[in-house]
């Protein structure tokens, strides 16, 4: 059977930046594939040649076997999309927004109106249907724009940080609703919400400089790349001389430090003993190991630097 996304050395340039270079994958069905990477990655602009708003340099991409190239209708007809920026129509109600939509889908008048009730009670907008966007807060806006691209029922949804300003609730239940979708669809995320990736995509692509880095369950990607073993560390007294011998330790590869407390970053396991070795047991009020996160596996991949 064919990939559901199948990505043929797709590359984007304007002008002298590439923006996207040679980016290959092949994505099966009803994965939820979340792409993650530093600001100016790539990220949009993948999404964006993939839904077909802009021709990619060189390279194609087939969803569901269609081109993204020669068969840009056929393309829209499968995918929905939830764009990073918020593209309702300031000049339409909040289910005329749903109506145009289904209508350019070529939906029928029976077969819309009951799927915009049931997404309009879903993202919890019934009671503001009738108002206008401009009314709405971000996040209702960016709810609104979800159920948008729900309502043609698509194949494959992509999902530009669809949670950026939302309520810990609407998260949650976004979250809940894309689980529900993934039996019947493939989902193309980015996020840069650590959390979200870990707890919702079954795949995570890390992109830096228009190409992937790594590719891989958030299991897998911790176990090969989370090298870093951490420890918080909470001391009773002498913080301000356990700083400098800390420091001063070649197996302590960073530290952080709150008062008494210390996040300390150690080169590997058995460098534990070194630092336990370094203190007095009296002068040690608590210590816990921290389990490897995604976040670390991100900045171990694409540094700390904040991107311009
Ligand atoms: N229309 C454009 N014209 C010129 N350069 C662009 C254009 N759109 C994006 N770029 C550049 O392409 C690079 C990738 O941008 P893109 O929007 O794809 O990043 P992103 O990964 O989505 O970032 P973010 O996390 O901030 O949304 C950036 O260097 C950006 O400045
Ligand atoms: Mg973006």
């Amino acid at each position: 059977m064919s990939s559901a996304l199948s990505l043929q050395g797709l590359s984007k340039r304007y002008g002298a930046l590439t923006a996207v270079e040679r980016f290959s994958l092949e994505v099966e069905r009803g994965t939820v594939l979340g792409l993650l990477g530093p600001n100016g990655a790539g990220k949009t602009t993948l999404i964006k040649m993939l839904t077909t708003l802009m021709k990619p340099t060189e390279g194609d991409a087939f969803m569901e076997g269609w081109s993204i190239v020669t068969a840009g209708r056929k393309v829209r007809e499968l995918i929905g999309v939830v764009p990073q920026e918020n593209n309702l129509d300031r000049y339409l109600t909040a289910r005329e927004n749903l109506v145009l939509h289904a209508r350019m889908h070529g939906m029928a008048h029976r077969e819309y109106n009951r799927r915009i009730d049931e997404l309009l009670e879903l993202t919890a907008l019934s009671g503001r249907q009738n108002e206008f966007p401009d009314t709405f807060s971000g996040g209702m806006q960016r709810r609104l724009v979800v159920a948008r691209a729900l309502i043609h029922q698509p194949r494959i949804l992509f999902l530009d940080e669809p949670t950026t300003g939302l309520d810990p609730q609407s998260r949650r239940a976004l979250w809940e609703h894309v689980r529900s979708l993934r039996s019947r669809m493939t989902i193309f995320l980015t996020t840069h919400y650590m959390d979200e990736a870990d707890s919702l995509c079954d795949r995570i692509v890390i992109m830096d400089h228009g190409k992937s880095l790594v590719d891989g369950s958030a299991a897998e990607l911790k176990a090969q790349f989370a090298h870093a073993h951490v420890y918080e560390l909470e001391l009773r007294r002498d913080s301000d001389r356990y700083e400098e011998l800390f420091r001063a330790l070649p197996a302590v590869t960073s530290l952080e430090r709150d008062r008494d407390l210390f996040r300390i970053f150690l080169k590997d396991e058995e460098s534990l003993k070194l630092l336990m070795n370094s203190i007095m047991s009296g002068d040690i009020r608590k210590i816990r190991t921290l389990e490897p996160s995604l976040e670390e596996v991100f900045l171990e991949l694409t540094g700390r630097t904040v991107r311009e």
